[in-house]
Order: structure tokens, then C-alpha cells, then sequence
């Protein structure tokens, strides 16, 4: 029972932030709003997948360390088809890709693809692990470019980049103005912000504890 409250609580939390910026971008059922749903929902997605690479303990408790793993495995293709979504939907309400804010969305949006792609070819352990050819492949691939296991796992930490950069895509958006939608554009900062830290606290907890990570 409390693992279906934990789903709910991952899936429909992010409608607390839309809910704000829609309110304040005076909510109608068309492409516009949809444009500013998709783009919150990945964006609180994007946050998890922090918080989930840090491992907090109650989370892992409630769902176990390989649940975790799995959700954070899980999520990026649904990340990758949201954001796609959003941008589309922006671009036809009229948003233009050569302005900063927008290309700061697009470089995010790139680097999660790469990260995404090269996570599953390279380390993560899905359906595709299963099959003696994929390992194969695998193998290969490191031979071809000489990369290890641990420069891999560094690597994804271009996904923080990324991070970064959505977080500077969505504070300087107009629908994120702090006059003029204060709680939904804190909600998203502070929630990045924190999970970003945990994610590093994690990380450096894990050096220290454990020498190499
Ligand atoms: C794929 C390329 C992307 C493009 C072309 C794009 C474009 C845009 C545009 C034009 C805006 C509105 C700016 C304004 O009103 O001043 C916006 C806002 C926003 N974007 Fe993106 N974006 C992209 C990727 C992303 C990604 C990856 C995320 C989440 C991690 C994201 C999350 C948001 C959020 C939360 C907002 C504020 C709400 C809104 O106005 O929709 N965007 N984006």
C-alpha cells in the first residue's frame, strides 16, 4: 500500500507546480498550456532523477536499493518524449529556437538524449542486457574506444550539466517571472536546488566512505 501512495506521490506531485503556473498563465485547454504542463512534468521528472541517483535512505527502505535503480532507469525515456513534446508545442505557439532561453532548453534537452542513449548502450542493465549479442556489442564498443567502466560512469555525470542548464532554461522563461508566478517557479528552483545537492552530497559521501565511486 505505501509503495502505490510512493507511485502516486512521484506522478502526480508535479501537478502541484503546474497547477501554479497555469493559474497564473490563465489556464485553457489548448496548446499553450499544454506547452507549459509538459514542460513542468519533465522538468520535476528531470529533478527525480536526481534524487533518485542519490539513494536516500527512506526511499530505499520503502522500495528497495533495486526498485530505485530501476525508476531512475526507468524515467528518461519518458523524460526524453515530454520535453520533445513541450518544444514542439512551443515552437508552434510561435517560440523561435535561436532565442537563448529556447537553445538553453535544447542543449539540456541534447545532452539528456546523448546521456540517455549512451547510459543504455554503455553501462545501465535493461531488457536489452539480457540478450549474449547486446554484451557482445558492448564489449566491442569499449575495445573500439578504449573507455573503462569507471570514465563511463563519470561521463553521466554530464547529466548535472544538463540539470543545470533546464534550470537556467526555466528561471529565465517569462512564465517563471518570481513577480509574477512566485510559488510555481520557487517550487521548481528549490526542488531542483535540493535535489542536486543531495545528489552531490551523495557522491561525495560515497568517495569518502568507500575511496573510489
Ligand atoms: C527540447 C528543447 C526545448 C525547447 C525548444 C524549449 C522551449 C521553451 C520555451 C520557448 C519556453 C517558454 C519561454 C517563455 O515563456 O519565455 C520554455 C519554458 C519552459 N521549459 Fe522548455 N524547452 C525545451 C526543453 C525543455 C526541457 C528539457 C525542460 C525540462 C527539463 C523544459 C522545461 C521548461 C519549463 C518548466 C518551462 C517554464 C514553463 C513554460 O513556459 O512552459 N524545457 N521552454
Amino acid at each position: 500500500m505505501k509503495k502505490v501512495w510512493l507511485y502516486l506521490l512521484f506522478f502526480l506531485s508535479p501537478l502541484i507546480p503546474i497547477a501554479f503556473y497555469l493559474l497564473v498563465a490563465g489556464p485553457s485547454l489548448d496548446s499553450y498550456s499544454a506547452s507549459i504542463a509538459f514542460g513542468v512534468y519533465t522538468f520535476v521528472l528531470v529533478s527525480n532523477q536526481f534524487y533518485f541517483a542519490s539513494m536516500p535512505n527512506w526511499l530505499t527502505k520503502a522500495l528497495g536499493t533495486k526498485t530505485v535503480r530501476s525508476l531512475h532507469g526507468s524515467f528518461p525515456l519518458l523524460i526524453l518524449a515530454l520535453a520533445l513534446l513541450h518544444a514542439l508545442l512551443k515552437l508552434s505557439n510561435g517560440f523561435i529556437l535561436t532565442d537563448g532561453q529556447a537553445l538553453l532548453g535544447v542543449v539540456a534537452f541534447f545532452l539528456f538524449l546523448i546521456g540517455t542513449i549512451s547510459a543504455l548502450l554503455l553501462f545501465a542493465q535493461t531488457l536489452l542486457t539480457q540478450f549474449p549479442w547486446f554484451s557482445t556489442f558492448r564489449t566491442r564498443i569499449y575495445t573500439i574506444t578504449k573507455l573503462t567502466y569507471k570514465k563511463v560512469r563519470a561521463m553521466h555525470n554530464l547529466m548535472v550539466v544538463a540539470g543545470i542548464l533546464a534550470l537556467m532554461h526555466i528561471m529565465i522563461a517569462s512564465t517563471s517571472a518570481l513577480a509574477y508566478n512566485p510559488w510555481g517557479a520557487s517550487i521548481l528552483v528549490v526542488w531542483m536546488l535540493y535535489t542536486l545537492l543531495s545528489y552531490l552530497n551523495y557522491r561525495l559521501a560515497g568517495r569518502k566512505g568507500k575511496g573510489t565511486k
